[in-house]
């Protein structure tokens, strides 16, 4: 090794040893006589002192050094004079006194600063890359997430759980994006697909009797990017026989506490982490992944509205609409120009208006342009069903279920950033059970499987495919956190019969059934275990843990929101022979 120690390690213990370090210059001073060097490598940063006097050499030979060149010292470690140590460094009390300095690289002026956390313009920091990742917060987070998927892999490993690789070059899986395709040379006119997901191979292996499974499984999604969404990312992918729902519930629920609880600084608030159904989770948050760090939850007033004189209210309820609200603290003294701001919000989530009541002091009292159309009793039954007090503001929305939702939803959701209510150290899961199996496709007039076509109806709702698909509730499950998605899985279903009614409802035409998951279909009737998995997304749960606001800041090489890496350059034209090889000809589209 060309160091002896690394650059968090020194401490007063180790005053008088001689020792060798090796990194990147962080930062340095030059003093005239004296040169200071703050030496930095993976581990932390130890101070150099160079002194003219003593070591006139080494002086010269510091004095070139800049931020970033790579160099070798040699030294002995001194206790810094009195009142000159730094409580903020765990190496603060020690400095090195160098007798030896060897320029080991040279590098030109950084892009941005590596040293500072400062803000950094996207575009640079995804060109320089592996200079992001030299930062501290960067290395941090890359190194958090190892500590996670190591705590995973001990923890399945402890619990029966087989690793096992599945392949990449695949067939279309079916998790409802596009698939990326590799063309086959050996095969003309013929593509691979790359996994959306493991699901199909995993639950073959339940067929092969692994009966536990799991992968660090790589996933490939051809889908508009978010930022929770990247191309090709990273599920904790898991399938178990012979479970049933709450096995797999408990497992998680488990290792994800420990995982929190042992591996990070975050605080688990969520013990045991809550169970909502559909339904209520809908109702409750407006939206299947709720952020359960703090209340605002949405409160239903048809009642209340349906007999006031607000004509829009009264006309909605007696369509069968819902008129619901939610009670933001402390918003009361808002503007109608700040109330505009959030009925924007509204209207860009489908709503068609927006409706709002400042509670003031007394009996009933709101300032409210709609007051006028309630009585007094009503107003207060609102303020009382609502939980508000004076300086509260109440956002009231009427329409279909489905808006309701999706618009209270983001007014919950931006009125807690605004109001800082959501605490980033906080950790909050909660289970949502009790989906519907399918959600019907207005475009294509037909039902689409709301998680995947793998996934078990409740057992005893399966008549209800016959007669009511619709009411019938799929054996699903969702893990949320802190407002993501973070997991999904499902019960599945084992039965070959089964199987082939659900592609039947999904409008799967039975060739075309055949030819993609014929192999499943056949599988099923070799001895099929029940059996029921889940996959955690890795990215975004390091997202969470890491307290970043984006899965590109926990990947080490992420794709933009183009999808193109800008580091090499990928994706890249291809050259006209390898092309001719793979049987393509590109045709220009534009
Ligand atoms: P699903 O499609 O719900 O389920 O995905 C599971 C989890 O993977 C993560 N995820 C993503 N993360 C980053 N970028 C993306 N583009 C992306 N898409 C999904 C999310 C999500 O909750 N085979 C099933 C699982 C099963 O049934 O066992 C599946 O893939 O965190």
């Amino acid at each position: 090794m060309l160091k002896t120690h690394n650059c968090g390690e020194l401490r007063v213990e180790h005053v008088g040893q001689e020792v060798t370090l090796a990194g990147w210059v962080h930062r340095w001073r030059d003093q005239g006589g004296l040169v200071f060097l703050d030496l930095r490598d993976r581990w932390g940063v130890t101070q150099i002192t160079i002194n003219q006097e003593s070591a006139p050499d080494v002086h010269a030979a510091a004095r070139e050094a800049r931020t970033e060149w790579v160099i070798q010292v040699k030294g002995t470690v001194i206790r810094r004079p009195d009142g000159m140590s730094n409580p903020d460094l765990p190496t603060g009390e020690v400095e090195l006194d160098v007798t030896a300095f060897n320029i080991l690289n040279r590098a030109k002026t950084s892009p941005f600063y590596i040293n500072k956390d400062d803000k950094v313009e996207e575009v640079l920091r995804m060109r320089y890359r592996y200079l992001d990742l030299r930062r501290p917060r960067m290395q941090h987070n890359i190194v958090l997430r190892h500590n996670v998927l190591r705590f995973i892999r001990n923890y399945l490993a402890e619990r029966g759980f087989v690793e096992i690789e599945t392949p990449i070059l695949f067939k279309t899986t079916p998790e409802g994006a596009r698939d990326y395709l590799v063309p086959s040379r050996v095969h003309p006119g013929k593509f691979y697909a790359l996994p959306q997901s493991p699901q199909q191979l995993k639950q073959l292996l339940m067929v092969a009797g692994y009966e536990r499974y799991f992968q660090i499984a790589r996933c490939f999604r051809d889908e508009d990017q978010r930022g929770d969404r990247q191309p090709e990312f990273t599920q904790l992918d898991m399938e178990m026989s012979f479970v049933e729902r709450d096995d797999v519930l408990d497992l998680i629920e488990d290792m994800f506490t420990n995982l929190v609880e042992e591996v990070t600084d975050r605080e688990l608030v969520t013990k045991p982490f809550p169970r909502l159904r559909y339904d209520e989770a809908m109702l409750r948050y407006g939206c299947d992944k709720p952020d359960v760090r703090y209340g605002m939850e949405i409160v239903d007033i048809s009642g209340i509205a349906g007999a006031s004189e607000f004509r829009v209210f009264v006309e909605n309820v007696q369509a069968g609409n819902p008129v619901r609200g939610i009670c933001v603290p402390g918003c009361g003294s808002y503007s109608r120009k700040q109330v505009g701001e959030l009925e924007d919000l509204a209207k860009e989530a489908g709503a068609k208006g927006l409706a709002w009541m400042a509670v003031e002091e007394g009996e009933g009292q709101v300032r409210s342009s709609i007051a006028k159309f309630f009585s007094a009793e009503q107003l207060q039954a609102i303020i009382t069903q609502m939980g508000a007090g004076p300086g509260d503001l109440l956002l009231l929305v009427s329409d279909t279920h489905a808006i309701v939702c999706a618009s209270l939803d983001t007014l919950r959701r931006a009125m807690a950033d605004r109001l800082g209510l959501a605490d980033p150290k906080q950790i909050a899961f909660c289970w949502v059970i009790d989906f519907p199996l399918f959600e019907w496709n207005e475009d294509e007039t037909r039902w689409d499987p709301s998680h995947h076509l793998f996934t078990a109806p409740m057992w005893e709702d399966v008549p209800l495919l016959d007669t009511d698909p619709g009411q019938a509730r799929g054996q699903q499950y969702d893990l949320a956190c802190n407002g993501y998605e973070i997991a999904g899985g499902s019960i599945r279903i084992h039965d070959r019969a089964i199987q082939e009614k659900i592609f039947g409802l999904i409008g799967l035409d039975v060739d075309v059934a055949k030819e993609r998951f014929g192999h499943m279909l056949e599988a099923f009737e070799f001895g099929t275990p029940p059996h029921g998995g889940i996959a955690p997304g890795v990215d975004r749960l390091v997202m969470l843990l890491a307290g970043e606001p984006n899965i590109r800041e926990v990947i080490a090489f992420p794709k933009t929101q183009q999808a193109a890496d800008l580091m090499a350059g990928a994706p890249s034209e291809a050259e006209p022979g390898q092309l001719e090889e793979l049987h393509i000809r590109v045709i220009d589209t534009e």
